[in-house]
């Protein structure tokens, strides 16, 4: 148990910083239920995967290739799915997503949970900086692309985080979505949970008049595989300290499982959540004329994309 978790209380939701995925969902069914999640094979999304098929659902678990979405689905008890889906190669996301309409699965939610946080060194997907890349065009890619799938009253969820804060003035450089007139691991990273809740506002604006609803979370700080590219003393630090002053694994999935399944969530769409409740978010990610850029940006780089058949 964190220290923290010793002084920090439940929000309104009933839940906060200390409850885990399985007491989000403790006495809730989900039998019926198809719930595809990216990045199934590593920290909060093989939990978040293992308690959704506790509950009954049927999940879908995409990884960045078919052995390591196969792993992981057999590793966890229930019904899963396992698909390729690797968020830096847009083949790879048109295959997921043709292979989810094959499936004929309709889905009661899609958790974008894959990221990759804080590249030392400026790398590029296609022309463009990496993290922006996979965090958020990979996901837009397969999110629009999935749209058709989703059930009358499906939920998107979007894994940012607090970090999103940290994003540059105005939220997106649109001119420097390459990097080249400026990277820095973090502020890049940041950048890129930036556009997560972006996409998450815009895509709920879309939804309005629908029961389908989109949102954003952060998760918490948890020591996961996301912290391989940081600093080898820091991430020993961090990770020897983390019993002390993180969440653990299961409390780290559970805003994202809440937000995907909660009943007292019906019809909340466009909101930030951390610690399973309504969090504010930086305030320019509520500017709907930025949001809405983004998401033409992102078409036109998509539509602009070689391989996109
Ligand atoms: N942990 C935290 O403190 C924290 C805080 C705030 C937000 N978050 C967010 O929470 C989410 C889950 O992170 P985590 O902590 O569980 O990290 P993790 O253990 O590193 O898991 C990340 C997952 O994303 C996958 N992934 C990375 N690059 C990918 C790509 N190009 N294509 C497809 N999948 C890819 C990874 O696959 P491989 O294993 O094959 O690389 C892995 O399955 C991320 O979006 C992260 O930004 C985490």
């Amino acid at each position: 148990m964190s220290i923290y978790q010793l002084f920090a209380a439940k929000g309104p939701s009933g839940f906060g910083y200390g409850s885990t995925a399985e007491q989000v969902t403790a006495g809730l069914s989900l039998q019926g239920r198809t719930i595809l999640v990216t990045g199934c094979n590593s920290g909060l999304g093989l939990e978040t995967m293992r308690v959704l098929a506790l509950r009954g659902a049927r999940v879908a678990g995409t990884a960045r290739t078919r052995e390591k979405a196969e792993t992981a689905c057999k590793s966890v008890k229930g019904e899963t799915l396992p698909f390729a889906c690797e968020l830096s190669d847009p083949a790879s996301v048109n295959a997921c997503i043709a292979a989810v309409k094959t499936a004929g699965l309709k889905l009661d939610a899609i958790i974008c949970n894959a990221g990759i946080m804080a590249l030392p060194k400026l790398e590029k997907a296609y022309g463009y900086e990496q993290q922006f890349f996979t965090n958020h065009i990979g996901h837009f890619i397969l999110v629009t692309g999935l749209l058709d799938q989703l059930t009358e009253s499906g939920r998107v969820v979007m894994l940012s985080s607090d970090l999103h804060a940290r994003a540059p003035k105005g939220g997106i450089e649109f001119d420097n979505l390459d990097g080249s007139k400026g990277y820095d691991g973090w502020k890049n990273y940041a950048q890129s949970k930036f556009a997560n809740v972006l996409f998450a506002k815009e895509l709920a604006r879309r939804f309005n008049g629908t029961k389908k609803t989109a949102n954003a979370v952060h998760p918490g700080v948890i020591a996961t595989n996301l912290g391989r590219h940081m600093n080898p003393i820091v991430w020993s630090l961090y990770s020897a300290l983390a019993p002390l002053f993180l969440k653990t694994v299961p409390q780290g999935a559970a805003t994202e499982v809440y937000v995907a399944t909660s009943p007292a969530l019906d019809g909340v769409s466009g909101e930030y959540f951390a610690d399973c409740n309504v969090a504010k978010a930086r305030r320019d990610t509520s500017d709907a004329t930025l949001a809405k850029r983004l998401w033409e940006v992102s078409g036109k780089i998509v539509s602009e994309l070689p391989t996109i058949p």
